[in-house]
C-alpha cells in the first residue's frame, strides 16, 4: 500500500477519479480538490478547527429553508456570487448595462401593471418616480420589453421577510411603450442589512465588516431577441455604496435623485413633484455570445 503523506494525498485523491462520465464537472471537481488540499496544507487546519468549519456548514443547512437559502447568502457575502456574474459578463459590448446580483427575494408570476403605476400600496415613504428607456442594437428603443422590479420597503424588509406588509408590496411587472419608455412610481430605497442572524452573519461579525447593502432597486429586463438583464441600481450617497456586504453595487449602476419641475396648480399654487430616477437598460442582442 502506498505511503500517504501530506503532500502526496492530493495526487493519490485525484488518481482514484474513475472514468469522467461529464468532462466539465471532472475539470471543476480536479481544481476544487486541489485548491481545497492546498487550503488546508497552506493554514495547517487543526482537527478543532476542521470540526468547527463543519459543524458551520451543519448549521447553514439547519437555518435554510424555501424562503432562506444560508448558502447563497455565504456565497453572496463571500464575493463568489459576484465573481460568477463579472466573469460570465467579461465579454459585454461597450455601452450595454451592467449586471447586477439576482438577490434571494425576486419571485415570480407578479401581475403586470400599467405605465405610471405605483409599487408601494400605500406603504409609508417618499414617493420617487422611475423612469427611462429600454434600448438595443444601435441604441435603438425595444418597445414591449418586460421590466420586473422590486426593492425592500423603507423599513428595510422585503414582503417575504414582513408579514405586516401586503401580498407583492414593492414589486411589479412593467412594459415598455411603443417608444421603449416605461415609469413607474415607488419609494426612496434605503440601506438594509442582509439577513445576519446565522452562520453569514457570524462570518461577517469575524470578518469585522457590517451587513449592510446601499439602497437600491432590483431590475429583470427582457425582451425577445435579447439576453435577460438581472440588475439593480444604486442610490448615490447611500453611507454604504462602497462597502456593499454583497459586492454587487457598481459605479455604472449608481444614480441620482433628479427634483422635478413644480407643477403650476390651477390656482397658481405650486405644487411639490416627487423626486424622479432616470436610468436607460441597454441590452445584449442574444446571439452576440
Ligand atoms: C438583495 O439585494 O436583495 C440581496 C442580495 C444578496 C443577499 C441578500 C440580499
Ligand atoms: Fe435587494
Amino acid at each position: 500500500m502506498q505511503k500517504l503523506t501530506a503532500t502526496n494525498i492530493t495526487d493519490v485523491a485525484l488518481s482514484r477519479f474513475g472514468k469522467a462520465t461529464n468532462e466539465r464537472l471532472r475539470e471543476v471537481l480536479t481544481s476544487a480538490l486541489r485548491h481545497l488540499h492546498e487550503f488546508v496544507r497552506e493554514v495547517r487546519l487543526t482537527p478543532d478547527e476542521w470540526k468547527a468549519g463543519i459543524d458551520f456548514l451543519v448549521a447553514a443547512g439547519h437555518i435554510t429553508d424555501d424562503k432562506r437559502n444560508e448558502f447563497i447568502l455565504l456565497s453572496d457575502t463571500l464575493g463568489v456570487s459576484a465573481l460568477v456574474d463579472l466573469l460570465s459578463h467579461a465579454r459585454q459590448p461597450a455601452g450595454a448595462t451592467d449586471s447586477s446580483l439576482l438577490g434571494p427575494f425576486y419571485r415570480e408570476g407578479v401581475p403586470e401593471m400599467s405605465n405610471g403605476s405605483s409599487i408601494a400600496n400605500g406603504t409609508p415613504g417618499e414617493t420617487v418616480v422611475v423612469r427611462g428607456l429600454v434600448t438595443g442594437a444601435g441604441g435603438r428603443p425595444v418597445a414591449d420589453a418586460g421590466l420586473d422590479v422590486w426593492q425592500a420597503a423603507p423599513n428595510g424588509l422585503y414582503d417575504l421577510q414582513d408579514e405586516s406588509q401586503p401580498e407583492l408590496n414593492m414589486r411589479g411587472r412593467f412594459r415598455t411603450d411603443s417608444s421603449g419608455r416605461f415609469e413607474f412610481r415607488s419609494l426612496k430605497p434605503l440601506s438594509y442589512p442582509v439577513p445576519h442572524d446565522g452562520p453569514a452573519g457570524e462570518l461577517l461579525l469575524a470578518q469585522g465588516r457590517h451587513p449592510y447593502r446601499p439602497a437600491h432597486i432590483h431590475f429583470i429586463v427582457t425582451a425577445p431577441g435579447y439576453e435577460t438583464l438581472t440588475t439593480a441600481l444604486y442610490i448615490a450617497g447611500d453611507p454604504y455604496i462602497d462597502s456593499d456586504a454583497v459586492f454587487g453595487a457598481k459605479d455604472s449602476l449608481t444614480v441620482h435623485y433628479k427634483k422635478s419641475e413644480a407643477r403650476q396648480g390651477a390656482g397658481a399654487r405650486a405644487t411639490a413633484e416627487p423626486d424622479y430616477i432616470e436610468f436607460n437598460f441597454n441590452l445584449v442582442a442574444a446571439e452576440r455570445r
